[in-house]
């Protein structure tokens, strides 16, 4: 969408893989859908140095809702969680300078039950303006998919009339891709910031590397629509909770990097590891991300024991890769591969370099191999590479 948000993949945090549809204060004061959990949340966001890593839009999902619309059909949060309002909350979000994004469906409810903006849609846009909330996810749970080639536009010209800019969140592919429908990305691309693909991430490794095999699956027909304001979202970060391991939340850090996905984390600030911490505040790896040129990796070479390498075009012919190897037959696995499979044939030479640290790793000729290791269960090995061919020096 050509509305000037998102020129690179948006970072943030957002509530629903880690915090769901908890809604009873009661039992869970700490973790519900809450101001308090919002705000929490958006402290530690800029205290932990998230927000100066680039994660500045911290979004409300699902469950925020008041079950009933205002008499004047308006939407309004529950009052005794949200007692505040969606408006000084977003002014507090605001002060901390970060953005706020709230969650909303296009069908008749949203997938946790509550209202949704079918019929609505003018009037909704209207309230996330006055509000000032920066950036609308909108679901598609109790729609008529095939309503959605027509209706996330509509959403997308209601919320551009308002004058204020939101970035736009669509999950209008998602729900067609499930059931078999050939999304029109042409549209999507110009009707949202991003999209939601395919389904939903849970915290499991089984479930990062299953959504990362459907978008190398899909990568030729998804990739030519990814770019500055228009993103392909193989869905949220899950690092920092209960599910990966060190190795594995490297892997997804670093794959989600290499295919310019959103990142958008979903974990309790309070209680993240240390470890978890630096994975998701590692510096190259977010530079990776955010290249200006916003390419979409592709998985390049599938090897045995289901290795398989990925790369993304970087800025000035620097090239990033990750090599995963998935299987969980104990011990790490030597590989070798030729510079010119993994594509580098442009320049006679080029220096490569191990993406968390940026150490050295050596200088090789575009004829060499390249030896390397990676431990199992989803761990990755990443590098990325630059060319070392001397350029001609000028003398004065
Ligand atoms: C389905 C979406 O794909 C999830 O990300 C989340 O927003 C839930 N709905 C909320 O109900």
């Amino acid at each position: 969408l050509d509305n000037g948000l998102l020129r690179q993949p948006p970072m943030g945090w957002l509530t629903w893989q880690r915090f769901r549809c908890v809604t009873n204060c009661q039992e869970d004061p700490d973790t519900c859908i809450s101001e308090n959990l919002i705000r929490t949340q958006a402290q530690l966001l800029v205290q932990g140095g998230y927000l100066a890593a680039g994660y500045e839009y911290i979004i409300i999902d699902d469950c925020w809702l008041s079950t009933a619309r205002a008499p004047n059909g308006s939407l309004q949060p529950d009052s005794k969680r949200f007692p505040s309002g969606i408006r000084a909350l977003a002014d507090y979000v605001h002060s901390l300078g970060l953005k706020l994004g709230i969650y909303e469906d296009y069908g008749t409810e949203t997938c946790g039950g509550y209202p949704g903006s079918l019929g609505h849609l003018e009037q909704d846009a209207k309230t996330f303006a006055d509000w000032t909330v920066d950036y609308l996810k909108l679901d598609g749970c109790y729609a008529d998919i095939k309503d959605f080639d027509t209706g996330y536009p509509a959403m997308e010209h209601a919320l551009n009339a308002t004058g204020f800019p939101i970035a736009f969140s669509c999950s209008w592919p998602a729900y067609q891709e499930f059931s078999k429908m050939k999304p029109n990305y042409t549209a999507i691309a110009q009707t949202c910031n991003l999209w939601r693909n395919w389904d939903d991430i849970d915290d499991s490794w089984e479930s990062v590397y299953t959504i990362l095999q459907w978008f190398g699956d899909n990568q030729d027909r998804l990739s030519p629509f990814h770019g500055p304001g228009h993103w392909n979202d193989p869905d949220m970060i899950v690092v920092g909770n209960y599910g990966l391991s060190p190795g594995q939340s490297r892997a997804q850090m670093a794959l989600w990097s290499i295919m310019a996905a959103p990142l958008i984390l979903s974990v309790d600030l309070r209680t993240i590891s240390s470890w978890a911490r630096d994975i998701i505040l590692n510096k190259n790896l977010i530079a990776i991300n955010q290249d200006p040129l916003g390419a979409m990796g592709r998985r390049i070479l599938q090897l045995n024991d289901h290795v398989e390498i990925w790369s993304k075009p970087l800025l000035d012919d620097r090239v990033a890769f990750v090599a995963l190897y998935p299987e969980p037959y104990g011990t790490p696995i030597h590989l070798s591969v030729n510079l010119t499979d993994l594509g580098l044939i442009r320049y006679q030479d080029y220096n490569f370099f191990e993406s968390f640290y940026g150490s050295f790793l050596g200088k090789y000729h575009y004829t060499d191999k390249y030896n390397f290791t990676i431990n199992p269960s989803g761990d990755v090995h990443a590098f990325y590479v630059e060319s070392a061919t001397p350029r001609k020096r000028f003398h004065k």
